[in-house]
């Protein structure tokens, strides 16, 4: 049986199980094999904008004896994958493009979506919030000695808060988490006062994201001890 890391383990634990799901940008193939071989999902598709790691993905499934279980697609984001998911997980790539891809797909919407992004976190919770997306769950993980993120969403009321769903989680990473953005907020407030054009709005809105992840902070320090 593969054994998963656990940035891909805990992105495995979101999507849980169901009908379909697509792992697309799947590289190495490993989250479709693991669904196959645990038999969480009816149909299972693997895709990859790039030959080379859709072939690695086909190597996989062979050598764990999965091949004939999951489809395998050349694609530029959703856009040549036949049929629609109930799960789709995008991981392993950075935010903006994750929103490229969903926004381009026009039945994502419908869909239940596991996104691990490696970067522009905000530009990614930022649209989806905006596309009336929610955030259902989230986790955080150390894998090799690095935080990963990872988070389902799904269309609904409410906005997109993503550290509300940490919290509801009580996930144990949490105070790190928020330590880093923390300080990459406060080192981008000290850029924005040292440049050359103020920007008295943005400065603003920095701030008050600041001193809200500091209480926060604070409060999962009560409850972390
Ligand atoms: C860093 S790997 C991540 C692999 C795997 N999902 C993981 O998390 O370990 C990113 C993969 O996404 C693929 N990719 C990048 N942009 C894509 C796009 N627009 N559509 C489909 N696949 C894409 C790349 O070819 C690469 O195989």
């Amino acid at each position: 049986m593969i054994k998963l890391s656990p940035r891909l383990a805990s992105v495995a634990a979101l999507a849980g199980s169901g009908k379909s799901v697509v792992d697309m940008g799947t590289d190495h193939g490993y989250l479709p094999v693991y669904f196959a071989q645990n038999g969480l999902f009816d149909r299972i598709a693997a895709s990859d904008i790039n030959p080379g790691p859709l072939d690695s993905a086909r190597a996989s499934a062979r050598v764990y004896g999965v091949y004939d279980r999951i489809g395998f697609h050349l694609s530029d984001g959703l856009k040549s994958v036949p049929g629609e998911f109930e799960t789709v997980v995008i991981a392993g790539m950075g935010g903006e493009t994750m929103v490229d891809i969903i926004a381009a797909c026009p039945w994502a919407g419908s869909a239940r979506l596991i996104l691990q992004p490696q970067s522009k976190v905000d530009k990614l919770t930022e649209y989806l919030g905006s596309a009336g997306f929610v955030c259902e769950s989230a986790r955080l993980c150390l894998d090799a000695g690095k935080l990963y993120l990872a988070f389902a969403a799904r269309i609904g009321e409410g906005g997109f808060d993503l550290i509300g769903a940490l919290l509801d989680s009580r996930d144990g990473l949490l105070g790190v988490c928020l330590k880093k953005e923390t300080d990459r907020i406060k080192k981008a407030i000290a850029g924005m006062e040292r440049g050359e054009h103020p920007d008295a709005a943005g400065t603003g809105a920095l701030k008050a994201k600041l001193k809200r992840l500091e209480n926060i902070l604070k409060e999962t320090e009560k409850w972390q001890n």
